[in-house]
C-alpha cells in the first residue's frame, strides 16, 4: 500500500510517498522537503500569505521529486493524503488542491489528514508503537498532552492556555535577538549559559491538570532583559537567559508531563509508551528530562528521529495509510479546516483554540 503526503500547513512545503509494509526495507520510499526560514527570516517570523505563495510555487516540484525518489507512478498510489488542518490555510488549501487534483486524475482516494494525528502517528511509522500511548505534542503551533487510543481517537488532557511553547522560544529568541527559529538558537546559547542566574517561575508547576501556560514567563524574560544594563545584550546575558529560560520550561512540561503518566498509569494500565513530537521534542533539554521521568514511571520513551518530530510530509502519508487501512477516506468536497481539534470533547482551554 503505497501512499503520496503532502504537508503545507505552516513553513515548510513536502511531500513524501510511504509504503505500508516494510517490504523494500523501510517505509518512508521518497521524500522532498523545502523549508522557507528564508523567506521569513526578514520578517522575524512566519508570514501566511507569503507561504501560502511559496507552498503554491514549490509543491509540485517536491511532490515530483519525492515520487521519483520513490520509484513510483502515480498509477502505483493506494491514495493521496493532503494535511487537511489545522494551520495557515492558504497553505493547506494549496496542499488539499493539489492532493485532490491528483486524487482526482488519477481515480484514487483522497485523505484528508490532521496534521495534528500525523504527528501523532509518527511513532507508529518509526516504531511500530502499541495503542494506547500517552503523546506529548511541543510545537510552534501546538503544546498538547493527548492519549491515542486508536487511529481517529484520542483524548485531549491538556493544552496550552496562552502561547504554545515553541512559539514562546521563537519570541524569547526574538527578544535576544537570535532570530528565527527561536529554539535551535535558544538551545545553542544555552550551552555556555548559567541556568540558575535568573529565577524565572516556573508556570503551572505545582498545580493540578496538564494544561501549559507560557505567556507568563515570556513577560518575566522580557522584564529580566529590559532590567540589563542598556545597549547590545553580551553574549554572557544572552546565553544566562537562554539557558534560565529553556530550564524553566523544562521543568514545567516535565512537571505537566508527571500529572499526566500518573493519570496515564490509573486509567490505561495496558498503556507501555511515552511519545513526543512536534519541532520542541529537538531540545535535548526537554528530552532528557522526558526520558527521565518516563524511566521512572516504567515506560517505554519513544521520541523519532528529529526530522520526523518538525513538520515532514512522511507523518502525513503515514496517517494517510492508517486511515486508509480503517476506510476512512474523504470526499473530494472536504473544506480545509484551519481549526481542528483532534478530541472535539476536549473543554476549550481559557483563550486557547487559537491554534488547534
Ligand atoms: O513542529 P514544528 O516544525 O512546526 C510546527 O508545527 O510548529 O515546530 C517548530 C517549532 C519552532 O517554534 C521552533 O523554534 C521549535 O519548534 N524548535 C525548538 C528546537 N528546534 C525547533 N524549540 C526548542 N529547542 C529546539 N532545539
Ligand atoms: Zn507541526
Amino acid at each position: 500500500m503505497i501512499v503520496l503526503g503532502i504537508e503545507t500547513s505552516c513553513d515548510e512545503t513536502a511531500a513524501a510517498v510511504a509504503s505500508g509494509d516494510r517490504a523494500r526495507g523501510q517505509r518512508i520510499l521518497g521524500e522532498a522537503v523545502l523549508s522557507q526560514i528564508a523567506e521569513h527570516k526578514p520578517f522575524g517570523g512566519i508570514v501566511p500569505e507569503v507561504a501560502a505563495r511559496a507552498h503554491l510555487a514549490h509543491l509540485d516540484g517536491l511532490i515530483r521529486k519525492a515520487m521519483a525518489d520513490a520509484h513510483t507512478g502515480f498509477g502505483d498510489l493506494a491514495a493521496v493524503a493532503a494535511t487537511g488542518g489545522p494551520g495557515l490555510i492558504g497553505g493547506v488549501i494549496v496542499g488539499v488542491m493539489t492532493a485532490k487534483s491528483i486524487a482526482a486524475v488519477h481515480k484514487v482516494p483522497f485523505l484528508a489528514v490532521n496534521h495534528l494525528e500525523g504527528h501523532a502517528l509518527t511513532a507508529r511509522l518509526t516504531d511500530d508503537v502499541a495503542f494506547p500511548f500517552l503523546l506529548l505534542l511541543v510545537s510552534g503551533g501546538h503544546c498538547q498532552i493527548l492519549v491515542a487510543e486508536d487511529v481517529g481517537r484520542y483524548r485531549r488532557w491538556g493544552t496550552t492556555l496562552d502561547d504554545a511553547a515553541g512559539e514562546c522560544f521563537d519570541k524569547v529568541a526574538k527578544m535576544l535577538g537570535l532570530g528565527y527559529p527561536g529554539g535551535p538558537a535558544i538551545e545553542r546559547a544555552a550551552l555556555d549559559g548559567d541556568a540558575t542566574r535568573f529565577k524565572f517561575a516556573r508556570p503551572m508547576v505545582g498545580k493540578p491538570g496538564c494544561d501549559f501556560s507560557f505567556s507568563g514567563l515570556k513577560t518575566a524574560v522580557r522584564l529580566a532583559a529590559e532590567a540589563l544594563p542598556r545597549g547590545p545584550f553580551s553574549a554572557r546575558d544572552v546565553a544566562d537567559i537562554a539557558a534560565s529560560f529553556q530550564a524553566a520550561v523544562v521543568a514545567s512540561v516535565t512537571n505537566r508531563m508527571k500529572n499526566a503518566i500518573e493519570r496515564f498509569r490509573n486509567e490505561y494500565p495496558e498503556g507501555r509508551a511515552l511519545v513526543v513530537s512536534g519541532g520542541v521534542a529537538a531540545n535535548t533539554a526537554l528530552r532528557a528530562g522526558l526520558q527521565d521521568i518516563a524511566a521512572t514511571a516504567g515506560l517505554d520513551f519513544i521520541a523519532p528521529p528529529l526530522k520526523l518530530c518538525t513538520d515532514n510530509a512522511a507523518m502525513i502519508a503515514w496517517a494517510g495509510i492508517e486511515r486508509l487501512r480503517k476506510g476512512l477516506m474523504d470526499p473530494l468536497d472536504f473544506k480545509p479546516r484551519p481549526r481542528w481539534p483532534l478530541d472535539a470533547h476536549a473543554a476549550p482551554a481559557i483563550g486557547a483554540g487559537v491554534k488547534a
